[in-house]
C-alpha cells in the first residue's frame, strides 16, 4: 500500500490520538509516569489533544495514512483513510536565542488548556506529576550535555505507528520526513527512546547513535530512556 506522510490537521486530532495511546499502553516510561490504578483515559485524550493543537501551530506534527484519491468520478471528496502513524518533531532552536513572544503566547495557551483539564478532571488523571518533574529534570541534565550543536537539533518529541501498522515501513516514512530535510540543512537530530529493544535498534537504521542513558528514578522505582543523536547525511 502506498503511504503518505502529511501535515496533522484538527480534523486527524482523533486517530492520531487512538494511534498513539494503542502504541504507549506498554510503553516502560508511560508504566512508569502513570499510576494505573488511577489513570483516566479520557483526561489523557483531553491532555493530547491540547498537545494536537499546539503542534498544528508551533511543531512538525505529521501523520501516516495510506494514499486515497480525495476527488471521486462525481466530484465529491472521500473521506480520509485512517492514521496509521504519527510523530511530532521540535523544530530547531537555538538555546542562545531568546523565545519570540508568539512561542512564549503559544505555549502559555497550552499550559492554560492542561489547567482545565486538571480542574474538569478534578487532577492530573493518574500523571505522577513529580515523577513528571523528575524526567524534565534529567532530560535538561541529558541536552546540556550531549547538545553541542548551537543551532539545535530537531528533537523527536512523539513517533508512533497502530500496533497492526508496525513493521511495514511507515515508522521509516516518518522518520525521513524529517532526516531529508536535517540532512538538506545539516542539522543534527535528537531523541529520548524509552524502550532499549527493539526500539534503540530500530532508530539506528534510521542513522541515529546511542550518546548515553538516562535514568528516571523516583525511589525503588527507575526508568532507563536512551538519548540518541543522528548526525546529518552528505549524500
Ligand atoms: C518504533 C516505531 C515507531 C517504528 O515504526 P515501524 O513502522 O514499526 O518501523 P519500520 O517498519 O519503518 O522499520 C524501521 C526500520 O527498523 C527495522 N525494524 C523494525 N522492527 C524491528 C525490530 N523489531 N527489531 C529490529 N529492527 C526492526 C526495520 O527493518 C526498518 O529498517 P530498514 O528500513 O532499514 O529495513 C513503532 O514500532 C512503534 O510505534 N512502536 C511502539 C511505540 C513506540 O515505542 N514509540 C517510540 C517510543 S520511544
Amino acid at each position: 500500500m502506498a503511504i503518505e506522510v502529511v501535515p496533522l490537521t484538527e480534523a486527524d486530532i482523533p486517530g492520531a490520538i487512538h494511534v498513539i495511546q494503542q502504541a504507549f499502553a506498554d510503553d516502560p516510561y508511560f508504566k512508569w509516569v502513570f499510576d494505573a490504578s488511577t489513570f483516566n483515559k479520557r483526561r489523557n485524550y483531553d491532555s493530547l489533544a491540547a498537545r494536537c493543537q499546539w503542534g498544528i501551530k508551533n511543531a512538525i506534527f505529521q501523520v501516516a495514512r495510506e494514499k486515497t484519491d480525495v476527488t471521486k468520478d462525481d466530484g465529491s471528496s472521500t473521506s480520509p483513510s485512517p492514521v496509521l502513524g504519527v510523530s511530532c518533531w521540535l523544530p530547531p532552536q537555538s538555546p542562545t536565542q531568546p523565545e519570540t513572544w508568539a512561542s512564549w503566547m503559544q505555549g502559555w495557551i497550552l499550559s492554560f488548556n492542561q489547567l482545565i483539564n486538571n480542574i474538569r478532571y478534578l487532577g492530573h488523571g493518574g500523571l505522577r506529576t513529580n515523577r513528571y518533574w523528575i524526567w524534565k529534570q534529567q532530560q535538561q541534565k541529558a541536552q546540556t550535555e550531549i547538545w553541542d550543536d548551537p543551532r539545535g537539533y530537531y528533537f523527536c518529541n512523539i513517533v508512533a505507528v497502530s500496533p497492526e501498522a508496525q513493521g511495514k515501513g511507515i515508522g521509516r516514512l516518518l522518520f525521513e520526513a524529517i532526516t531529508k530535510i536535517a540532512d538538506t540543512e545539516g542539522v543534527k537530530c535528537y531523541l529520548e527512546s524509552s524502550k532499549n529493544k527493539p526500539n534503540v535498534q530500530i532508530y539506528e537504521r534510521m542513522g541515529f547513535e546511542m550518546s548515553r542513558t538516562m535514568e528516571c528514578r523516583d525511589a525503588e522505582d527507575a526508568c532507563m530512556l536512551y538519548c540518541m543523536t543522528r548526525n546529518p547525511k552528505t549524500e
